[in-house]
């Protein structure tokens, strides 16, 4: 039987979420933030995974991160979901669409260099229903014409390709807990940052624009306003519920198998 948009709980879930009002600590980046955190970095081998209340809000992220502008292209496919061209398109940036194979119904990889103009920034390849693009080939086009690349891996989790983790490829990769996924906390993401010189500056978007996460870690004596930014931080619940789910993650493999 094929289980459609129906979330697996795996046991632990309500006893996380006790242990979370008990502790009265319900903001971000606790405990279980950073037990999600280094989950995602140790199984998708990941620099550094952020989480972020959505995917959608993960892809804001990285178009932030990447310093998107009006005028900006940004090459992608339309059959995914609106938030890979959205977080773009807020930023001012024009979607270019490629077509998308009939094998895969990923992005036609040998389409993507004849899109390509002198506004491009980047190309965002979407893992659709978790089967991987052409990593390989994207990758060398982006290199060979200096473009980033955001894996919009929402769909991805725990998927590879040719051995490597979905999202582990591109220099920004990017996981939807939504309801509607495998792994869930109803609504939450992650930004995975493969390329270290992205990290610092992601920390301080994702804090509203401050570096209050240096402050946190003891590596600064007050924080203050440094950068353009918003509030991209999963609560303390939402990680209790998604650790309930990604401790378990070879369980809910096998049930979704
Ligand atoms: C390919 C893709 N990208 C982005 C998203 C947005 O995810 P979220 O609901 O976590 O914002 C989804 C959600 O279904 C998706 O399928």
């Amino acid at each position: 039987m094929i289980v459609f948009n129906q979330a697996l709980i795996t046991g632990n879930e309500l006893k996380y979420l006790e242990e979370v009002i008990a502790s009265k600590k319900l903001g971000s980046d606790g405990i279980f933030t950073q037990k999600c955190s280094a989950w995602l970095e140790d199984n998708v081998s990941c620099k550094k995974a952020l989480l972020t209340p959505s995917c959608t809000h993960a892809l804001e992220l990285a178009a932030l991160l990447l310093n998107i502008q009006p005028g900006d292209e940004i090459i992608s496919t339309s059959f995914g979901f609106v938030s890979s061209a959205n977080a773009f398109v807020l930023r001012g940036a024009t979607m270019v669409f490629v077509d998308i194979r009939t094998d895969t119904l990923n992005m036609d990889e040998s389409k993507i260099e004849a899109a390509i103009t002198e506004k491009t920034k980047a190309i965002v390849p979407v893992h659709y229903a978790g089967v991987g693009c052409d990593m390989d080939v994207i990758m060398e086009i982006a290199s060979k014409h200096n473009l980033k690349v955001v894996e919009d891996a929402a769909q991805g989790i725990m998927s590879k390709y040719d051995s490597r983790p979905l999202g582990s490829i591109g220099h920004l990769g990017t996981f939807s807990f939504h309801d509607t996924k495998n792994y869930t906390c109803g609504e939450g993401g992650a930004l995975l940052i493969n390329d270290e010189d992205l990290i610092e500056r992601a920390e301080i978007l994702r804090e509203k624009g401050t570096n209050r996460k240096k402050f946190l870690r003891g590596e600064i004596d007050k924080y203050s306003w440094v950068d353009i930014g918003s509030s991209y931080l999963l609560s303390e619940l939402n990680s209790a519920f998604l650790w309930a789910q990604l401790e378990e993650s070879e369980k809910i493999k096998a049930y979704y198998d």
